[in-house]
């Protein structure tokens, strides 16, 4: 049974999805969890910011549409505090464990919608990233990478609409322009780019394969 290679590794294995809204993270995670956990994977999902009682709480703090005045400094800083109890209290253990981590975002969206959108810079994000996650990295990001005009079609047709998804066509096409940047660059060799405009099972099928491959391989 595949689930058995990761009891021959030292740590377990992190798999993050990025991209801007109506990206379809949500679906494809949940496809690869079915499919992992269907190998014996021991499969744990958790989203940014959030995934514990205490980041849920920052993240109602967050992403409310009540709170429009936060300081841009106040949310770099809570985006981080969430991560940081996240990786403390169930991502670091869990790797810890031999699991595999899937991630509906992490460090990079920090980098992207803060670091590069905002203007407060990638080098400060990636330091405060590191505090927040003990230098941890994904061994695998997958970038859902959709048109502003359909990501965003495809969430109006959803009524989860928080203070971020209020931002302007032209902040969502810079969110796009950010993550496709950091991809190219390829730091760590982790970014895989899918064209997420595909039918889910062909986006899923891509996914899988490169899981795969990875996973036999490591
Ligand atoms: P969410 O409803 O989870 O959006 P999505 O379904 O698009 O993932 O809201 C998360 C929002 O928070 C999203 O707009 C991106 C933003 N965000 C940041 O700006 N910085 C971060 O570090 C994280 C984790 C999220």
């Amino acid at each position: 049974m595949d689930g058995t290679i990761l009891s021959s590794m030292k740590k377990g294995y992190l798999i993050s999805f990025e991209g801007g809204e109506g990206a379809g993270k949500t679906v494809q995670i949940k496809r690869l969890r079915d499919k992992l956990v269907a190998k014996g994977f021991d499969v744990v999902v958790v989203r940014e910011p959030g995934g514990t009682v205490i980041s849920e709480q920052i993240r109602d703090v967050v992403l409310s549409s009540k709170n429009i005045g936060i300081a841009y400094t106040t949310e770099v800083l809570l985006f981080q505090a969430a991560r940081a109890q996240l990786y403390r209290e169930l991502v670091l253990p869990s790797l810890e464990a031999q699991k595999v981590v899937l991630m509906d975002r992490t460090r990079d969206s920090s980098v992207v919608y803060q670091g590069m959108v905002r203007g407060f810079g990638v080098e400060v994000i990636e330091q405060l990233n590191n505090i927040s996650t003990r230098e941890t990295y994904p061994d695998i990001t997958f970038l859902l990478d959709v048109s502003v005009e359909v990501g965003l079609g495809r969430r109006a047709q959803t009524d989860k609409m928080d203070r971020l998804d209020m931002e302007t066509k032209d902040f969502h096409q810079k969110v796009r322009e950010a993550y496709l940047t950091l991809a190219k660059k390829n730091d760590h060799k982790r970014w895989v780019v899918v064209n997420a405009e595909k039918s889910i099972d062909d986006i899923a099928e891509k996914i899988w394969k490169t899981v795969h491959t990875r996973l036999v391989q490591a």
